[in-house]
């Protein structure tokens, strides 16, 4: 399993941040398409993105595109272009605004007819993007609408919008929240995602920090997602990966907790029982599952070796 802990949004048009992403510490460099990319330029960052898809080495970085919203002129001829041209490089499409599990069956039929078309066997995933009322109700079954499906996002600044909810800073994404509800204002639409997402499987990413100059404050919006669930973030500017990466990343003492618990499962397992109990607390599937992930995670990040 690749590390997913923080995305980097990189405008298509904006060719000079291309390499700079490549050559970045983010584990997911993601083209957008969308919302930041100005109307008259949507065909340039379409042209420029499958450019630089096929045209530099993206090693093991893990790359995805974003598509325009799937009711807009763009949306159709970004997929079909991006993934006939470019999708043996890609390693999933963002569907930005789903707010019906009908999107995700739409884009799942295209992708099989063009890697069908190409005869390419990798499959490119599937990410959704939850930023309206009517994508928070629909979003269980989103979660479950194709086996391409990789991991839900949470839209703060269009999801905002969309239930009429006081915007408290420029960028809408998430400063400045605690001065007007005690608590986080966005928990519930979070944990509600993060539900749907657990529940089949997926993984979750927190939406981006708007303030790239606030790392104080970038720092405490990572570390609120981590404890709901998340398992990355996005992040609009380099500046961000750095404390991204190092919030989403095991810690030591959680490396060693897994280590403790998955040798007193298996311990358990060779004797026949299916739960232990270790330090007072019960050590059963939905336990080991949990540091088999993490335990998988400090593998891929080469925070332990096999052996251990
Ligand atoms: N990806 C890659 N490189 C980026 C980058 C990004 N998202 N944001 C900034 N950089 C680069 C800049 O090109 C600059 O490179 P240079 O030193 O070679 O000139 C360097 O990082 C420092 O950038 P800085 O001058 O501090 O920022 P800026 O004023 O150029 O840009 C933003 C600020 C917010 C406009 C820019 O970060 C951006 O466009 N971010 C993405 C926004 C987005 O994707 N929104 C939708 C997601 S929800
Ligand atoms: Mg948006």
């Amino acid at each position: 399993m690749k590390s997913r802990r923080s995305v980097l949004s990189v405008p298509g048009h904006m060719e000079k941040m291309h390499p700079k992403a490549r050559e970045s510490a983010v584990d997911i460099v993601m083209f957008d398409l969308e919302d930041s990319v100005p109307a008259d330029q949507k065909e340039t960052a379409r042209a420029q993105v499958i450019q630089s898809l096929v045209s530099m080495d993206w090693g093991d970085k893990t790359v995805t595109v974003r598509c325009n919203a799937l009711d807009t002129p763009f949306a159709y001829r970004d997929l079909v272009d991006i993934v006939e041209n470019a999708g043996q490089e890609l390693d999933a499409v963002v569907v930005p605004k789903v707010s019906h599990p009908g999107d995700i069956h739409f884009v799942h039929r295209l992708l099989e007819g063009i890697e069908m078309n190409r005869q390419r066997s990798g499959r490119i995933g599937i990410e959704a993007s939850i930023e309206s009322a009517a994508g928070l109700e629909a979003v269980s079954l989103t979660a479950k609408a194709s086996d391409r499906m990789i991991s839900l996002v949470f839209g703060i600044a269009d999801y905002s919008a969309s239930i009429g909810a006081r915007l408290v800073s420029v960028s809408g994404h998430g400063e400045a929240e605690a001065e007007i509800y005690p608590g986080h204002r966005w928990h519930f639409p979070l944990s509600r995602i993060i539900m749907a997402a657990k529940a089949n499987g997926l993984l979750v990413m927190d939406a981006p920090y708007g303030n790239f100059k606030d790392l104080d404050g970038l720092r405490r919006s990572a570390v609120m997602a981590n404890a709901l669930g998340c398992d990355g973030k996005w992040v609009i500017h380099p500046s961000q990966i750095e404390i991204v990466n190092a919030v989403f990343s095991p810690s030591p003492e959680e490396i060693e907790r897994a280590r403790i618990v998955i040798e007193a499962y298996d311990a358990a397992a060779k004797s026949g029982r299916g739960a232990v109990s270790l330090d007072g607390s019960v050590v059963d599937s939905a336990t080991i599952r949990m540091a088999r992930q993490l335990w998988e995670q400090a593998l891929h990040l080469k925070l332990v070796s096999d052996k251990q």
